[in-house]
């Protein structure tokens, strides 16, 4: 398994892209599944962000002042994913608008990891490095280990608050 920061934080985005297709092949009927599917995405999405507003950006923010901005705007668009994730962790997929907050989620979510992937990935391996990834990487899974996976644990909550106070 590779330690290098955006390696792991890639191999993150695929799992849950995975997810986003299950769900959308789902079917407008499999409410059971569709609720398993998205207890899924709420866990990988709350260890994700987690991961990246408490150890990737602010390390990438420190070093590479010049991608301040991206940072800025990483933390407001997780944000906004924070707040669906929120809400749909106290709804049932029964609920008339549970289909329609996934899909605005998925939206903006597939959005915002492109933007990474194609554009700030890229933009941080140049200023980093593959040594001070790989550092990055080894403070990833060192906090990985005691990610929170729901969106009302104590560290998930802070962890909101920040990126918006911050
Ligand atoms: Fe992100
Ligand atoms: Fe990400």
């Amino acid at each position: 398994m590779s330690n290098d920061a955006i390696v792991m934080l890639k191999n993150d985005h695929k799992e849950i892209r995975g997810v986003f297709r299950d769900f959308e092949a789902a079917g407008d009927n499999a409410t059971k599944r569709k609720g398993k599917l998205v207890d899924k995405m709420i866990e990988l999405l709350t260890v994700h962000t987690y991961l990246e507003n408490e150890v990737m950006y602010p390390r990438v923010r420190a070093l590479l002042p010049d991608l301040e901005d991206d940072v800025l705007e990483s933390y407001e668009e997780h944000h906004v994913a924070d707040v669906l994730v929120m809400e749909l962790s106290t709804m049932t997929p029964d609920d008339e608008r549970f289909d329609a907050k996934t899909t605005v989620l998925m939206e903006n979510v597939k959005h915002h990891m492109d933007e990474e992937e194609q554009d700030w990935f890229p933009k941080v391996r140049d200023g980093l490095g593959r040594k001070m990834l790989q550092e990055i990487g080894a403070e990833l899974i060192a906090a990985k280990k005691t990610a929170p996976t729901r969106p009302s644990q104590p560290s998930a909550l802070k962890k909101t608050i920040d990126a918006v106070i911050a």
